[in-house]
């Protein structure tokens, strides 16, 4: 039976630290906070907004929320993202997506100061992770590594299989598990036998956004499971992409969902808040 990793525990490690740095900066006369950039309605990103106003006044982290109408045009958008990189006193910014179909572009990431981009969307940050040199990383891909690195695991030799190859997820995730000197798969839909590959892997990664894909047979026996997925059932319930109490019973380690890699993300981002803060100020590197 698989450890069950409890995710707002780890969270906690990171958020505890976090509280610190935001007292010291405090104490150096700077007052960390981050905007959220937010256009129109979505039932998921209400959520995540709120998570992440929770974090931000448990830590002490100033929340300035920007909510554009529905409507907006792509100039008062850009405008909005402008004002907040010449605003020396919002230090990180973050555009909630999903965006509506008029500004539909990940290229808008661009428009954030890179010493900005909390999310590390942005190409600069992107191209940093790629090369392996210091960026904000992107939260989700930088939790699941937090995860592993905190339970001891060793990645190095080891083969992992990331399902799913979004940009914000799958992609720096897989980078980030390379430069641990992993050996990486990455599969995605269209992967021609997902349960072969993911039997030869050590460790799985699921962002993929489909409900119990990964089943007991495919997994390998002792294998390091983390369910990145949240996906909401007919019923109202959420669930992961791993079939947990399936699973459970043949993985060495497992995230649960919710209560897994969900809490180490909004922590990851505000670290990611406070690192760049700290950085504008010349306080450290990242
Ligand atoms: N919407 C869902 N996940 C994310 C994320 O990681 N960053 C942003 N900005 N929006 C999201």
């Amino acid at each position: 039976m698989a450890k069950v990793i409890d995710g707002c525990l780890i969270a906690n490690e990171i958020k505890n630290k976090a509280a610190l740095d935001v007292i010291k900066l405090k104490k150096l006369g700077v007052e960390v906070c981050l905007a959220v950039v937010y256009v129109g309605f979505n039932a998921a990103s209400e959520i995540y907004i709120k998570n992440k106003a929770k974090a931000c006044e448990s830590l002490r982290i100033k929340l300035k929320c920007v909510h554009l109408s529905e409507s907006v045009s792509k100039e008062e958008f850009v405008n909005t993202i402008k004002r907040l990189n010449s605003d020396c006193k919002v230090n990180g910014i973050l555009i909630q997506l999903p965006l509506p179909p008029q500004l539909n572009d990940f290229e808008f990431f661009d428009l954030i100061n890179p010493a900005k981009d909390v999310d590390g969307f942005c190409a600069e940050n992107v191209g940093r992770l790629f090369l392996g040199r210091p960026c904000l990383t992107p939260c989700t891909a930088a939790g699941v590594v937090f995860l592993l690195d905190h339970e001891k695991i060793n990645l190095s030799g080891l083969c992992c299989a990331v399902v799913g190859k979004s940009n914000i997820v799958g992609k720096p995730l897989s980078l980030m598990l390379m430069q641990k000197n992993a050996t990486v798969v990455v599969c995605c839909s269209k992967t021609v036998n997902l349960s072969e590959m993911l039997q030869k892997s050590d460790v799985v990664v699921s962002a993929a956004g489909s409900p119990k894909l990964i089943k007991a047979s495919m997994v390998k026996e002792g294998a390091i499971v983390v369910d990145v997925g949240i996906n909401r059932l007919e019923n109202g319930k959420i669930c992961g992409d791993v079939d947990f109490e399936e699973v459970k019973t043949k993985a060495s380690l497992i995230t649960p969902v919710p209560g897994g890699v969900g809490p180490l993300t909004v922590a990851k981002l505000m670290k990611n808040v406070v690192d760049a803060a700290k950085m504008q100020h010349g306080f450290c590197e990242i």
